[in-house]
């Protein structure tokens, strides 16, 4: 089979291209991906020699180019992970969110109906929005989301599953809780607690820090993933998940416990707008075609720590680099601001 596999140079997209050639060594895949700050060659360093993998620089919501790639790779499949994906980026500037991730699965959704391709999108469980306690997402709930990114996603699982329902375009979508694991860029929860214990710098944690999350390691969303490609059927919607939460203080003592840090690190500071309390998905109907989650929450996120304890030359540069500024605007004012309290 020949995959075009968008954003399989960010993080879930780079664990999962390695997974798949790993697992199905018969397949060919063109990671297609625009190389933004995020999206990273060096994630897949190892594989680039391989004949069975290229690389397509280019943007999803460039149809031309899109349409190109399938042609000349005779595309299969196309497994859509590309997207702008941080909360708190949508935040500060949420029109690239609605460029890449509503216009540019748009584009995706053209060519796969005009050359015949099935398109597995890749969702998560912002779109659900904040779940009160003791309810548990399934896959035909309300979409409810509350940040520009989580908005952007909704409108593109609408988009496919209207594709779907007016063409008959074969599809299926995966809504995956939050990934911890390899390669994931420092901006993030996890990866950032890590690195700033590592390096003995304070912890933000947003507001009291009882915010509930599912943190699910990347290895399992690929088994998730792989399990709808391979069985899943046409025109449904699967979550992807532990279906199990704690708290983001949960998750902190965590991170510090493995790595042998202080509990002192943490600085409890403003809270992000609009921010979710918690998500929670039902996993029933991805465990119906037989997958089983490897790891648990708080096995996921120590491992996660250890990894970025053991891969200071992966994110040493990625944090003296460009995301420094994105740390100070995000950052400086709320840490200082909790100093002076
Ligand atoms: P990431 O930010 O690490 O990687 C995104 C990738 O997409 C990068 O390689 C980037 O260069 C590429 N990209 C961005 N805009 C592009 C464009 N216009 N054209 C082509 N490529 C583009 O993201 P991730 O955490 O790996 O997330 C992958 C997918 O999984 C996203 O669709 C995200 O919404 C979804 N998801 C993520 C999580 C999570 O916890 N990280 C959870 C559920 C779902
Ligand atoms: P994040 O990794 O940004 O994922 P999402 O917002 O998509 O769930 O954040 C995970 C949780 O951690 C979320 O509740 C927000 C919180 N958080 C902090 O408390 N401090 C931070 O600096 C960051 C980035 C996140």
């Amino acid at each position: 089979m020949n995959l075009l596999i968008t954003g399989g140079c960010g993080f879930i997209g780079s664990n999962f291209v390695r997974y798949w050639l790993e697992h199905h060594p018969g397949d060919h895949v063109v990671v297609y991906d625009k190389l933004t700050y995020a999206g990273r060659r060096e994630n897949l360093q190892e594989l680039w020699g391989d004949p069975r993998l290229r690389l397509v620089q280019a943007d999803i919501a460039d149809l031309e180019t899109v349409r190109r790639s399938c042609q000349e790779h005779g595309t299969d499949l196309i497994v859509n992970f590309a997207a702008e994906t941080h909360v708190d980026q949508s935040i500060l500037g949420p029109l690239v969110f609605t460029d890449t991730n509503v216009r540019g699965t748009h584009v995706l959704l053209e060519v796969a109906r005009e050359l015949g391709i099935r398109l597995h999108h890749i969702s998560t469980d912002e779109v659900y929005g904040h779940i009160p306690d003791r309810h548990q997402s399934i896959e035909t709930d309300p979409l409810a989301p509350r940040s520009p990114y989580a908005a952007s996603k909704a409108a593109a699982d609408q988009l496919v599953q209207a594709y779907h329902i007016t063409y008959g375009l074969p599809v299926t979508i995966t809504r995956g809780a939050n990934n911890v694991g390899p390669y994931q860029y420092p901006e993030k929860a996890v990866p950032l607690f890590s690195t700033n214990a590592i390096l003995g710098e304070p912890l933000p944690v947003y507001g009291d820090g009882r915010q509930m999350r599912d943190y699910a390691h990347v290895f399992d969303h690929c088994t998730g993933i792989e399990t709808v490609l391979l069985r899943g059927e046409i025109g449904e919607v699967y979550n992807v998940g532990t279906g199990r939460e704690m708290t983001n203080l949960e998750m902190v003592g965590i991170v510090l416990d493995t790595l042998g840090k202080g509990h002192d690190l943490v600085r409890h500071v403003t809270d992000r707008p609009g921010h979710d309390r918690r998500y929670s998905m039902n996993v029933h109907k991805l465990r119906a075609l037989g997958w089983e989650p490897r790891y648990d929450p708080r096995q996921a996120v120590a491992e996660a720590a250890r990894w970025y304890a053991e891969h200071r030359g992966w994110w040493e540069p990625i944090r003296s680099g460009e995301f420094r500024e994105y740390y100070a605007r995000q950052y400086a004012e709320r840490l200082a601001d909790q100093e002076q309290r």
